[in-house]
């Protein structure tokens, strides 16, 4: 009897305990990446932010400040790409972010992204919108056309990233005591239904040593994280990549510093994310800006090896 009772007990515990996401394997940060591309130029001529596949329509998109914008005016550039670098398309977003991540995803035949928006006074955006893409429009932060998320109770600056192959958005937002991250099945959060996320917990790595944030994604149980300085600012080789298990919080591989795209000129870190190719290999892509200042260019690797 007292069993049967503690059983019950430990069985109604558990149901309080918040979603996990199934183990997978990790990606093995301290393998070589390859390239996609070097020295693309994007539409616009700033350093690029972050990047982010539709995986089910095969399309690259890259942020970027707007030629002439300030820091704070959250005025940015996403240029579409084809996997050789050469431009498609482009959008104009006005009063929407600093670009850091965001994330695209299909519906149909289109493109909707995912984006921080209703820029701060810091140059953050303080809500998560989803609009179309749509070639050579401008579309303004107080468009009907953006839906808007607020999917964290007290939650600011929130930036977006997505798993394509499970399906899933990372949300990274900042609370009083710093940087969080929260998990939400994809299809849940375009119904704007953000009461049940997979996993919620603070960000366990500061900016390390001073470096800056630069990007995230996640894939399975794991999140990557993204730090570092161009070349002006720190001479030596100074980005670096982490693994954290999304299950506990902690750290499981990293930081390990890159390599990637070492001898590019300029050399910012900027952005990661996941694609999975039609051949069904799932890459682990790191985003770098190299060039002089008024022509930036962007150039992307990945890293496919994965430790079990
Ligand atoms: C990783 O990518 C490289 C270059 O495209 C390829 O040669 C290699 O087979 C890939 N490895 C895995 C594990 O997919």
């Amino acid at each position: 009897m007292v069993s049967f009772r503690l059983a019950t007990i430990v069985a109604l515990a558990a149901s309080f305990v918040s979603a996990s996401v199934p183990k997978s394997a990790h990606f093995d940060l301290t393998e070589p990446s390859y390239d996609l591309f070097r020295s693309k130029p994007l539409h616009d001529d700033t350093v690029q932010q972050g990047f982010a596949f539709d995986n089910t329509n095969r399309r690259l998109f890259v942020s970027q400040r707007l030629n002439g914008a300030s820091d704070t005016s959250g005025n940015l550039c996403i240029t579409q790409l084809d996997f050789s670098g050469k431009i498609l398309g482009h959008m104009h977003l006005t009063g929407f972010g600093h670009g850091v991540a965001f994330g695209a995803q299909a519906s149909g035949s289109s493109t909707y992204l995912w984006t921080e928006t209703d820029v701060n006074s810091n140059g953050y955006g303080q809500k998560l919108g989803r609009f179309k893409f749509v070639n050579g429009a401008t579309l303004s932060h107080t468009s009907s056309s953006v839906q808007k998320f607020s999917p964290v109770s007290g939650g600011k600056e929130y930036t977006a990233s997505i798993d394509p192959v499970n399906s899933r958005l990372v949300v990274r937002y900042q609370l009083s005591d710093g940087k969080h991250i929260a998990l939400y099945d994809l299809a849940a959060a375009t119904k704007g239904d953000f009461s049940a996320p997979l996993v919620n917990f603070k960000q366990p790595l500061p900016p390390t040593k001073g470096k800056n944030f630069q990007g995230y994604t996640a894939y399975g149980s794991f999140l990557y994280l993204l730090w570092g300085d161009s070349y002006d600012v720190s001479s030596t080789l100074n980005s670096e990549v982490a693994a954290v298990d999304l299950n506990t919080g902690a750290v499981t591989q990293g930081p390990v510093l890159t390599k990637a795209g070492s001898t590019l000129s300029f050399r910012e870190p900027e952005g990661l994310a996941i694609y999975e190719t039609a051949a069904g290999e799932v890459r682990l892509f790191l985003g770098f800006a190299s060039g002089a200042a008024g022509d930036r260019r962007s150039n992307l690797f990945y890293k496919n090896a994965t430790v079990a």
